[in-house]
């Protein structure tokens, strides 16, 4: 993997990709941690006298109505402040405006584009990794700085495609991110216990098997868990989970195969037949793994701890990680941003801003995104 610092990009303008998927609330930033991770590389090129245009992804863009509601215009305002300096935003990531400001940026001047996902709509070109849209976008820069560690399993078109146009470099989060991870990877005390919950249920499922010969517990919380009860057998309600026949039967065999391995929850939080978060046995039950554990890695929360009164399970489960002695490590936009909440960062031995690229790269030893850079990369 080539870094910026390993040559000199001076007096460019420099396409970055980042991942600015901050969770935003009413238009309000609720955690800013990825904008600020970003800084570093931001800074480094500004300094350089380079001109910058960023890209980003914010959220999922399936309809016309996701488009409003996952707008980076918040992004655009709390990264000029961060800065102390203008960032101009464009409503759109494609388009007239976006050539002419493109073309005209000065030396220092900051540009971030709409949403690339608002390119996921009627078509899936950004999420296709489209090769016309990332050409597209390779012509308005010279170079082009890859630093979205977050986005780093998505081969999609502005993290991956844009490097068949451009000579391309990985930005100082990418490089922290990766060589923390690395240095977890190649010296897991054991037993190695990993926590996984949140809501992306198909993604993460696509990692268990990956994980399951390298970890010795895996404890389950979220959608991942009631894929699992409701691939046993049992009556899930209208909760998160998988209804992919195919995973389901997996599931069943992966079961089998590891089921001292798997641990799954026995009690929950229900609300309008849904589960919201662990109950309290189920918490005490994960408890006792976590405390025969050296290492620990968290993968998502243990319920939709953005309401209090979901929050228990998380809450709990991460205050008790945070204060043991094993090395942990915690990976995820709403896993940081839980642990923020709560106050728990200080004890951490890392925190990823990526949660399935984290995940990726830990049950891999791949990211997507890179094998795509590595292979066709100008
Ligand atoms: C994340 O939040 O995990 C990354 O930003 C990737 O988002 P995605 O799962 O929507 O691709
Ligand atoms: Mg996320």
């Amino acid at each position: 993997m080539k870094y910026i610092d390993q040559e000199k990009i001076e007096n460019k303008k420099v396409i970055v990709r980042c991942d600015f998927n901050v969770p935003i609330e009413n238009g309000e930033i609720t955690d800013d941690t990825r904008i600020v991770k970003s800084l570093e590389t931001i800074n480094y090129l500004l300094k350089n006298n380079c001109s910058l245009i960023l890209l980003s992804h914010l959220g999922r863009v399936q309809t016309r109505e996701d488009k409003a509601k996952n707008t980076l215009e918040p992004v655009a305002k709390r990264l000029a402040e961060l800065l102390k300096q203008e960032v101009k935003f464009l409503d759109d990531p494609v388009g007239m405006k976006v050539l002419k400001t493109c073309k005209e940026l000065k030396p220092k001047e900051v540009v971030l584009l709409e949403n690339t996902r608002y390119c996921d709509y009627p078509e899936k070109l950004e999420s296709k990794n489209d090769l016309n849209l990332a050409k597209y976008w390779s012509a308005l820069g010279d170079v082009f700085v890859v630093d979205a560690f977050g986005s780093l399993h998505r081969a999609h078109a502005s993290v991956a495609g844009i490097s068949k146009y451009l000579p391309t470099y990985f930005g100082f989060l990418v490089k922290e991110e990766i060589e923390n991870l690395n240095h977890v990877i190649k010296d897991i005390k054991k037993p190695f216990t990993v926590f996984m919950g949140g809501a992306k249920v198909d993604d993460k499922l696509g990692y268990i098997k990956g994980l399951l010969p390298k970890c010795d517990y895996l404890l389950l919380g979220g959608g991942i868990a009631s894929s699992f009860l409701y691939a046993l057998g049992y009556d899930v309600g209208e909760s998160l989970c998988t209804n992919d026949e195919l995973t389901l039967e997996e599931l069943r065999y992966l079961y089998k195969e590891y089921e001292k391995k798997i641990i799954l929850p026995v009690d929950f939080v229900i609300d309008n037949n849904m589960i919201f978060d662990l109950g309290e046995k189920s918490i005490n039950k994960y408890i006792k793994y976590f405390k025969m554990s050296n290492t620990i890695f968290i993968n998502g929360t243990a319920g939709k701890f953005e309401e209090a009164k979901y929050a228990k399970g998380t809450k709990d489960l991460f205050t008790f990680i945070n204060r043991s002695n094993a090395f942990k490590i915690a990976g995820g936009g709403d896993t940081i941003t839980a642990i923020n909440k709560f106050n728990l960062a200080k004890n951490f031995n890392f925190l990823s801003s990526g949660g399935g690229a984290s995940l990726e790269y830990i049950s891999t030893d791949h990211l997507q995104a890179v094998d795509f850079i590595e292979e066709n990369s100008k």
